[in-house]
């Protein structure tokens, strides 16, 4: 693992949190003192799962970890497939010191960060971002939702991450189209 690991703090007073950003960070780092119950649920989609779930597994040692993996798309992001959260966190038995873990882009952040403000009327969360724009945007400010069919992101809440994981060799696997859409957000707030 690089010895390069940025660490910055999102100050909200009670509700700060840091950010962490380096390469291998994925499967190296533990996340358990994240996790205040003894319960981990990870969400994530059909193209990340099988490249990142394993480490991101490992970051939770001492902890039962469990998975969701959901369709992939924008299309997805709807009171269907959040539905399947709720499903599997009722039907599993999660409490409410459960802890989600959003393992993927932005609309696997954006649909666990509501799901973990709306279950059992909120429970803590964690993000993982793998997109160039989910880790320079959407990881951080706590804006989470879904679409609606009269328009997006019309439905959702601010929750804040417990801490924001950025693993930057995540992005060695991405499409250049989606580094290209990180580079035009970058460019913007540039
Ligand atoms: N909450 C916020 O503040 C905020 C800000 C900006 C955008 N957003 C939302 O973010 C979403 C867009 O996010 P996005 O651009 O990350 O899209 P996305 O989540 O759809 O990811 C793009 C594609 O890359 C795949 N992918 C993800 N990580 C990968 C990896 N490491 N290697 C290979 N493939 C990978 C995904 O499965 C998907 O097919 C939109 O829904 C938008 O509304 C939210």
């Amino acid at each position: 693992m690089s010895d390069a690991v940025r660490e910055l703090t999102v100050e909200l007073g009670e509700r700060s949190y840091p950010i962490l950003i380096g390469q291998g960070l994925l499967g190296s780092r533990n996340l358990s003192e994240y996790v205040q119950g003894s319960q981990v649920l990870i969400v994530t989609n059909e193209t990340v799962a099988p490249l990142y779930l394993d480490r991101a597994k490992s970051c939770f040692p001492g902890k039962s970890v469990d998975t969701v993996v959901l369709a992939d798309g924008e299309k997805y992001k709807d009171w269907q497939t959040l539905n399947q959260i709720f499903d599997h966190l009722l039907q599993n038995r999660h409490s409410r010191k459960t802890t989600l873990v959003a393992l993927g882009g932005g609309v696997v952040g954006d649909m666990t960060g509501f799901a973990a403000a709306c279950y059992q009327r909120g429970v803590p969360f964690i993000q993982i971002p793998t997109t160039l724009l989910s880790q320079v945007d959407s990881s951080v400010g706590g804006k989470t939702g879904i679409n609606h069919p009269l328009g997006k992101n019309m439905v959702g809440a601010f929750h804040q991450p417990e801490i924001v994981l950025i693993d930057t060799d995540t992005l060695s696997s991405l499409p250049p189209r989606e580094v290209a859409a990180g580079l035009a957000e970058v460019i913007k707030y540039g």
